[in-house]
């Protein structure tokens, strides 16, 4: 029943606002488990990174809320993809490219790991090529959350966890990471296995709060997977942007000894080439374990864009030094954004690596951080997104931490992390009050 406005009408959208979790529909499961469920009007919101946006664009505000960079990707990157589309050797370069990916780019990232990361991939078994990461993670959640399981991973989270989790008729359970260091407590990730757990979501590098997971970290969470039975996701999308100051040097979870049979990587083209639009990931693992997750990966996009992935597969074999000059670039907009908080009274992270640094409001104001982020947005004229809407509401188990913490990105040019913080610096007082 829809009213005029386009929404349901009060009495659906309450009666479905009862329906308990289980039996919801899959859609509404999987807007509840990303925070985009609207319960009042039971439609599904954009998301939080979408709705950010819009508001920046209401207010005039500095968007530091969404994670794109504001600098294109390499132009040497961008014209061999522009040559690709007529290129024949891609292809055919404008039709379907095969389930797996094309061949040059699945050899590329298995050369890439030797080179890197000393780890030994069959391309034609053990890399996948999928659109963008979002889908790798997709489908190996699909393919290893067991429905009426739990699945754990450390809060904050990036939230497409959430709502595949509960497209997967699993439950998504968080063990927090805490200020001011933000390091996996891999022992409260023990303490909450259950019986029921069927699967680990690890992000490291780690969206929002840069944490670099150290190789003995990942190896006791590969412990915890073997020892329980357990499958692992690991989402490495920021692998390329860890910065000379970080405590430990990015590397593959595959690279633990006795990993591969536990679980899968996820990468990104987009977010190590500053090429988000792309969309061209990976994931990499057993070939036993890969072939789960086709199952599900060729009913999602099947495949796309052969001649991104065409390109993409000669910056994998040649980053012309790109890789380097963009940590360098990332970590300067780290240090101006660190200083700029820090002189508006915020307390902001040390942040190692990827787009963000998240800081604590708690020394300036009482709001919680989505308030404090929606007077930052209004009358400051800065987007951010407050850490709150990357952890798991619906069960209000928001631990009281995260909420006081809000989500910054640097990945802008310095003119626009500096504006951002001159306001910050002018307004944020009289905002307050
Ligand atoms: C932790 C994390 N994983 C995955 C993604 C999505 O990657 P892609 O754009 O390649 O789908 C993002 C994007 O922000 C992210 O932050």
């Amino acid at each position: 029943m829809l009213s005029r406005s386009g929404h349901q009408s009060e009495s659906a959208s309450a009666a479905l606002s009862r329906v308990p979790l289980d039996h919801r529909p899959l859609w509404a499961k999987a807007a509840i488990g990303a925070n985009t469920f609207d319960f009042e009007t039971a439609t599904v919101l954009p998301t939080i990174y979408e709705r950010t946006t819009a508001a920046a664009l209401a207010h005039d505000a500095v968007n530091l809320g969404q994670g794109f960079p504001d600098r294109e990707g390499p132009d040497w990157l961008l014209a061999a993809a522009a040559e690709a589309i007529t290129d024949p050797q891609v292809g055919p370069p404008n039709q379907y490219a095969p389930g797996l990916g094309l061949p040059v780019l699945r050899e590329a990232v298995a050369e890439d790991h030797r080179r890197r990361y000393d780890v030994t991939l069959d391309p034609a078994e053990q890399v996948m090529i999928t659109t963008g990461a979002t889908e790798g993670i997709t489908a190996a959640i699909l393919a290893f959350a067991e429905p009426g399981s739990e699945v754990l991973t450390f809060e904050p989270h990036y939230d497409s966890y959430g709502a595949c989790t509960a497209l997967a008729g699993a439950e998504l359970k968080g063990v927090p990471l805490r200020a001011p260091d933000f390091r996996p407590d891999v022992d409260a990730l023990e303490a909450a296995v259950t019986d029921r757990t069927s699967l680990i979501l690890i992000n490291t590098p780690h969206n929002p709060t840069g944490t670099v997971f150290s190789p003995e970290e990942l190896r006791r969470v590969v412990d915890i997977a073997r020892r329980h039975g357990l499958r692992i996701m690991c989402d490495e999308v920021y692998e390329h942007l860890v910065f000379d100051d970080a405590a430990h040097r990015h590397r593959t979870i595959l690279s633990v000894p006795g990993a591969q049979e536990v679980a899968v990587a996820v990468g990104s083209a987009g977010k190590s080439f500053s090429l988000t639009g792309w969309k061209v990931g990976w994931i990499t693992g057993s070939t036993e374990l890969l072939n789960k997750v086709r199952g599900v990966k060729q009913f999602l996009s099947f495949s796309s864009g052969p001649a991104y992935q065409w390109a993409i597969a000669q910056g994998l074999r040649d980053d012309h030094g790109f890789f380097a000059a963009n940590a360098a670039a990332l970590a300067a907009g780290r240090d101006l954004l660190r200083e700029g908080l820090r002189e508006a009274g915020l307390r902001p992270n040390r942040a190692e690596a990827g787009y963000f640094v998240v800081a604590d409001i708690a020394e300036v104001t009482e709001l919680s951080g989505p308030q404090f982020c929606e007077v930052l947005t209004r009358e400051v004229g800065v987007a951010a997104i407050p850490v709150a809407a990357l952890t798991i509401q619906h069960r209000a188990s928001t631990d009281d931490e995260l909420q006081r913490l809000v989500r910054f990105a640097f990945c802008k040019e310095p003119r626009t992390i500096e504006e951002a913080m001159r306001r910050l610096r002018e307004r944020l007082p009289a905002a307050l009050g």
